[in-house]
């Protein structure tokens, strides 16, 4: 009959050893029995960027890179974004079930009775200078909530983490409208607690002078979607950063401030403010051939919003976000850039580079025109992405805490520097 373990022979020794194999994989720790003297350390796996180790296991999010698939808790991406909400979205993510009316409404106004931040917040955010990029200060903001809730400390309470969870999804979106007010110059707005999620993040963000900013469904909807889609993607790097950092037991403004920060790098959620810094600069459909040969003779030039760690198919994401661009433009009128994406994408997806690499347009490829086109400036694009996520972060969070089997987060390294040596005096260093 056949056994659920590996037979492992060190060539070194001769030595055979046989290891479990449980959900398709091998503890790294059966390996440090592999050793060639009594003394030795023992075998460790060697995965830089972590691309073949599973971290935890997750009853979270699902995906299927090869196939392009992407459920959360079992309910397909396409489903979730065609009938769902985004609040209703966080709420399955953390706790497993889409809720019943009832849960609905208590969840809802949870979060709707937490949007308003500490006066200090202002003061605060008026230490940034005009330019500050609002990734930078949606970070440092959710960084100094922590110093505003001491309790959150307390990580091993349900209850307490309960209380967070909807302090920081109902803050994001407030925090992160200040900072495009300051950006502005403008006067904050207070949250409206009449509006939904998202119409009240628009009112924050455009009110002006009018006693109700009128919220356009459509542009509320697109934002919506936008939002279910971006809210969880399993291990990623800011995910990563969530769990690592909350691991050493840390409240969850500092962790989620470390996930914000991850995020904010291009080769991740900062991918698409670079997509649409890329289409800008690229300008017009004749000079798209020279921007391909660039990007492949080039290593340091990347065609950003392309390519995904996990995805060898096209992003599942990206095709839902392409079909709501024609309906978003209805309304708000056609993104000119939408032509030179689209060229660009049909030149990628026929070269051999691509192709043999298998790059496909990801999520960040096509939603930076939807935001340009809801009026959102570019560098706030990361910012929208964060807002969503934070939902994603909390969930795996709460679900790395009450997991048995995790640890501190500690991975080991392979040293490579030079051996034991003494100290030299500065006087007789050359
Ligand atoms: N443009 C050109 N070449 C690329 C690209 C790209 N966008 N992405 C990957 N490659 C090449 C890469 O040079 C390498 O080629 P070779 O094998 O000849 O050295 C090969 O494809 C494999 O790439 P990799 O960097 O080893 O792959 P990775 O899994 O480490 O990186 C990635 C994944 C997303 C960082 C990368 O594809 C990338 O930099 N894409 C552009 C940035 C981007 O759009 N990021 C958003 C990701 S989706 C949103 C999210 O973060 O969740």
């Amino acid at each position: 009959m056949a056994k659920d373990t590996l037979t492992i022979t060190d060539n070194r020794t001769g030595k055979t050893y046989e290891v479990p194999v449980v959900d398709d994989t091998v503890k790294a720790i059966d390996l440090r029995q592999i050793k060639v003297k009594a003394e030795d350390f023992g075998l460790m796996a060697y995965d830089p960027g972590f691309t073949n180790t599973a971290s935890c296991k997750s009853a979270i999010t699902f995906i299927d890179g090869e196939r392009g698939i992407l459920n959360y808790r079992g309910y397909p991406i396409e489903q979730l974004a065609e009938q769902g909400g985004y609040l209703e979205t966080a709420y399955l993510l953390l706790w497993g079930e889409l809720p019943t009316r009832a849960q609905y409404q208590e969840w809802a106004d949870d979060i709707t009775h937490h949007t308003f931040v500490h006066e200090n917040v202002k003061e605060l955010m008026a230490g940034f200078r005009y330019d500050a990029h609002p990734m930078g200060m949606l970070a440092s903001m959710v960084a100094a909530l922590s110093t505003f809730y001491p309790d959150a400390k307390k990580v091993r309470d349900a209850e307490i983490r309960r209380k967070q969870i909807h302090r920081l999804i109902a803050k994001i979106p407030t925090l992160a409208a200040f900072a495009y007010r300051h950006s502005m110059g403008l006067p904050y707005v207070y949250p409206d607690n009449e509006q939904g999620y998202c119409g009240n993040f628009l009112q924050m963000m455009f009110k002006t002078a009018e006693m109700k900013y009128v919220v356009s469904p459509v542009v509320a909807r697109a934002l919506d979607v936008l939002f279910i889609l971006h809210a969880d993607h399993e291990q990623n790097c800011s995910t990563s950063a969530m769990r690592g950092i909350g691991s050493s037991e840390a409240d969850p403004y500092c962790a989620a401030a470390g996930a914000i920060g991850a995020l904010y790098g291009p080769l991740h959620g900062g991918a698409n403010e670079q997509v649409l810094r890329m289409l800008n600069e690229i300008g017009s459909r004749d000079k798209i051939p020279a921007f391909i040969k660039d990007v492949k003779e080039n290593r340091n030039v990347r065609l950003m919003g392309f390519g995904h760690r996990v995805y060898k198919n096209y992003d599942p994401r990206a095709k839902i976000i392409k079909k709501m661009a024609d309906q978003v433009f209805e309304v708000t009128g056609r993104n000119p850039m939408l032509d030179i994406a689209l060229e660009l994408e049909r030149i990628a997806l026929e070269d051999e580079y691509f192709v043999s690499r298998k790059l496909y347009p990801n999520v960040d490829f096509y939603s930076g025109l939807i935001y340009q086109a809801l009026k959102f400036p570019v560098d706030l694009f990361p910012v929208l992405f964060a807002i969503p996520r934070m939902s994603g972060w909390l969930a795996q969070w709460q679900e790395m805490l009450e997991d048995r089997e995790q640890k501190i987060s500690r991975p080991r390294q392979v040293y490579t520097g030079l051996e034991r040596r003494d100290y030299v005096p500065a006087h007789r260093r050359q």
